[in-house]
């Protein structure tokens, strides 16, 4: 298979083929993902919170996402790229998002971006399509408004909010967007919204009607021992392998077992002998 474009995403949905998505954020995980044939990378703002140790992903910048961009595009070779447009870096005007959208995909590699909103931003994500810039938009819980939303929850359980939901998921494909993520949001209604878009939804906590699905990498390898998320499975349990490497590491080291023979390097016992002399 060639490299996927956004057609390729369009016709999944209309063979009714699911499609994967995982975010990475450097070479090694995006070869990984490339290799394994995952058809979508996308370097996520939770680049902030996974990698970078930020609280939340407000704090990430737009120079951040480049610099993970670059390694995973270096890394990819037939994926999809998708790119975080980070908080505040579309939301003053179309050209703001157009130059920053411009960096990712010159500077960094991008193939397209993602960003929150939907009805309010639909005129932004005409503007990029215009330009030949593809957009996936993100709805449903949008992270860089935490603090306006009160809280990491699940979105469009009341009627009018469904109903809203729905109305931005629309608003989107009108707009020109190639596909939306919906992040936490009630199967049903993911399901509905899935009915009735013709481009594809890519879910997470959003039920298995969506025609994608995305996770965070460190999420499904199980990296975390301390907070898994309910919409996330672990389909590796890393955080515990790399525990018992670490601890066995440290014990064959300390009791002299490692390195031995076979990692090590010999020399002509001639010039050893010459240099003891
Ligand atoms: O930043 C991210 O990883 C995301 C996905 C969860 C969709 O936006
Ligand atoms: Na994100």
């Amino acid at each position: 298979m060639g490299k996927v474009t956004i057609r390729d995403i369009a016709r999944m949905k209309a063979d009714g083929k699911k499609i994967p998505m995982i975010t990475a954020y450097d070479y090694t995980s995006a070869c990984l993902a490339d290799n394994a044939g995952i058809p979508i990378i996308l370097v996520g703002d939770s680049l902030g919170m996974v990698v970078l140790g930020y609280e939340s992903t407000i704090q990430v910048t737009l120079e951040d996402i480049l610099h993970h961009m670059k390694a995973v595009s270096r890394g990819a070779k037939q994926a999809l790229l998708v790119a975080d447009m980070p908080f505040m870096t579309y939301h003053v005007d179309a050209g703001q998002a157009l130059t920053n959208a411009a960096r990712l995909m010159q500077e960094g590699g991008a193939h397209s971006v993602k960003l929150e909103g939907g009805e309010s931003m639909a005129p932004t994500v005409r503007r990029l399509v215009e330009c030949g810039i593809p957009v996936m938009g993100h709805i449903g819980l949008t992270p860089q408004s935490v603090n306006a939303l009160g809280g990491y929850r699940v979105q469009g359980r009341g009627l009018e909010a469904a109903e809203r939901l729905l109305r931005d998921a629309q608003a989107l494909e009108q707009a020109g967007a190639y596909s939306v993520v919906l992040e936490l949001v009630p199967s049903p209604l993911a399901g509905l919204i899935s009915s009735r878009l013709t481009i594809p939804t890519i879910g997470i906590g959003a039920g298995p009607e969506c025609d994608g699905q995305v996770q965070v990498l460190h999420d499904m390898l199980g990296l975390f021992t301390n907070f898994s998320p309910k919409h996330a499975k672990q389909f590796a349990q890393l955080s515990e392998s790399i525990k018992m490497a670490f601890a066995q590491y440290m014990q064959e080291v300390e009791a002299g077992d490692f390195p031995t023979d076979k990692q090590s390097f010999t020399m002509d016992p001639a010039v050893l002998e010459e240099l003891q002399a």
